[in-house]
């Protein structure tokens, strides 16, 4: 094969600015040769053994690019907040197995946790608290916003609007923002939220809103916010809280997923919070990330309603001619089974021994997961159940509508949201995230007037 003669390096472009050096020192290089030319790229180690290839300067020394389309191989940002082990099936949270928070801690305590770095101490918390109901009102401006929206209008979009609004009604971060004034909007975006998704749904069912209060825990609150009204004597039980709490901790971060990735990359564009977190909204929308739950709940309720059966789930799932997928099945991260969906299963069978998961839904996940996980194409390819396989279940036993499902996702994960944006602001290696492309389009063409065009 006759060789090729050594391309002349890419014309020297113009001096592109270096990537900014991370703090862990290169515990060694990786090699590349292209051009006859050769590049040693420093290998980064995280504090848990991952490795990455530092190809921040690539353009500039070979006016080369990485091509990775879904990021699958690419790591964005140095971050200390969650660690995802997909081979192991381990999460931490700043470092706390997730296990344990679900066990022990509120989501008020694992929200302050990953906003501020640690767990709360008492008199921390209790002033996290304070502020959280301090400002769960909403402007009463904005109340007139929902009397706008169909009644069909699904919560998400109700969502994020309303959130990147709130940006009309109050202050933004700056850049030189103080501490105190970015704790208020922090806090102002945990409970606002909170109160907007329970104004939606009381909107989406024509009844009157009930207003947050200060009685309540965070939990209870929006519990209340939801199923109470004017005719019925709700009161929401310490069984629900307690689920309610670990649910949102359940979904409360999850590293560089979609979402998320969306919040860092409209925040590098200086953007402020609220659209940012706007943003996230909308990412966590799809059906392939955070709308699975209610993908899951629609599916069993298809195989129930059509009475397909489980071996022609499976059939389906695996045909690629076919659109179907097995929602709440496989994940880009965890190659075994999510940690989550462990606990969301315990919690599922807790209420089914208690009666309040009743019908074929919840039998007909169970056989699913079980046929899907003795298919040796699910195990070829380290198809799990997800988060998203059992929350449904238990958010309908809870007496929520499979439309507000997502809502209840981005309740959760709002101060990891709220995290990793503060974490991309201090970071002094992220600059505004623009990708490159490599082109594929047509060459110089010549215009053609119109009149000459056929
Ligand atoms: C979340 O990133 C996060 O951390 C997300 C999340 C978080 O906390 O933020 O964990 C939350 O979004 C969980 C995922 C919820 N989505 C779903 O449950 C939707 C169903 N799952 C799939 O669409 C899929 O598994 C994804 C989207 C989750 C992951 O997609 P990948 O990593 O791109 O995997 P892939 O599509 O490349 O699949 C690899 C193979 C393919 O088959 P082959 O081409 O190798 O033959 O597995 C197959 C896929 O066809 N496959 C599935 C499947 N998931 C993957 N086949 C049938 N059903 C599925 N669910």
């Amino acid at each position: 094969m006759t060789k090729k003669p050594a391309r002349k390096p890419a014309s020297a472009k113009p001096a592109r600015k270096a990537a900014k050096a991370p703090a862990e020192a290169a515990t060694e290089t990786a090699r590349l040769e292209l051009d006859g030319r050769r590049l040693d790229l420093p290998v980064l180690t995280g504090t848990q053994g991952e490795r990455v290839i530092h190809v921040g300067n690539l353009r500039r020394e070979l006016g080369v690019s990485a091509y990775d389309p879904a990021l699958a191989s690419t790591a964005v940002c140095r971050s200390g907040i969650t660690y995802v082990d997909g081979a192991n099936g381990r999460l931490l949270l700043r470092g706390y197995p997730i296990e344990d928070l679900a066990q022990h801690a509120t989501f008020v305590e694992v929200a302050y946790l990953l906003v501020h770095g640690d767990l709360p101490t008492l008199e921390q918390r209790s002033r996290f608290s304070d502020l959280l109901n301090q400002h769960s009102m909403l402007h009463e401006n904005m109340r007139n916003f929902f009397g706008n929206y169909p009644e069909g209008a699904h919560p998400m979009a109700v969502l994020s609007a309303m959130v990147v609004s709130l940006s009309s009604f109050y202050p933004e971060i700056k850049l030189d923002t103080d501490r105190e004034e970015i704790d208020i909007t922090v806090t102002r975006l945990l409970s606002k939220l909170r109160t907007i998704a329970a104004f939606s749904y009381k909107k989406s069912i024509g009844e009157p809103f009930i207003d947050p209060s200060h009685r309540y825990s965070y939990c209870e609150n929006f519990l209340n916010m939801m199923f109470q009204s004017p005719v019925s004597r709700y009161a929401a039980s310490a069984e629900d809280v307690a689920i309610l709490n670990k649910l949102l901790i359940l979904h409360a971060d999850h590293e560089q997923n979609a979402s998320t990735t969306a919040v860092r990359m409209v925040g590098s564009t200086g953007a402020n919070l609220y659209a940012c977190i706007s943003a996230g909204v909308c990412a966590l929308w799809g059906p392939l990330h955070g709308g699975a739950n209610q993908a899951v709940i629609e599916m069993l309720e298809r195989i129930v309603r059509e009475k397909i059966p489980v071996p022609e789930v499976l059939r389906r799932a695996k045909d690629k001619t076919d659109g179907f997928r097995l929602m709440g099945f496989g994940h880009r991260i965890y190659k075994t089974y999510d940690p989550r969906a462990r606990i969301a299963k315990a919690i599922c069978s807790q209420l089914v021994r208690k009666g309040r998961i009743t019908g074929p839904l919840g039998e007909i996940a169970l056989e699913l997961e079980e046929a899907a996980l003795a298919d040796p194409w699910f195990q070829e390819r380290h198809l799990y159940p997800n988060v998203d396989f059992y929350t449904g279940l238990i958010y309908r036993a809870l007496g929520f509508p499979k439309e507000m499902f997502t809502v209840l996702f981005a309740l959760g994960r709002l101060p990891g949201w709220i995290a990793h944006w503060q974490e991309m602001r201090a970071d002094p290696s992220q600059r505004i995230m623009r990708p490159g492309q490599y082109y594929v389009g047509p060459s110089r063409l010549p215009y053609v007037p119109i009149a000459k065009r056929r």
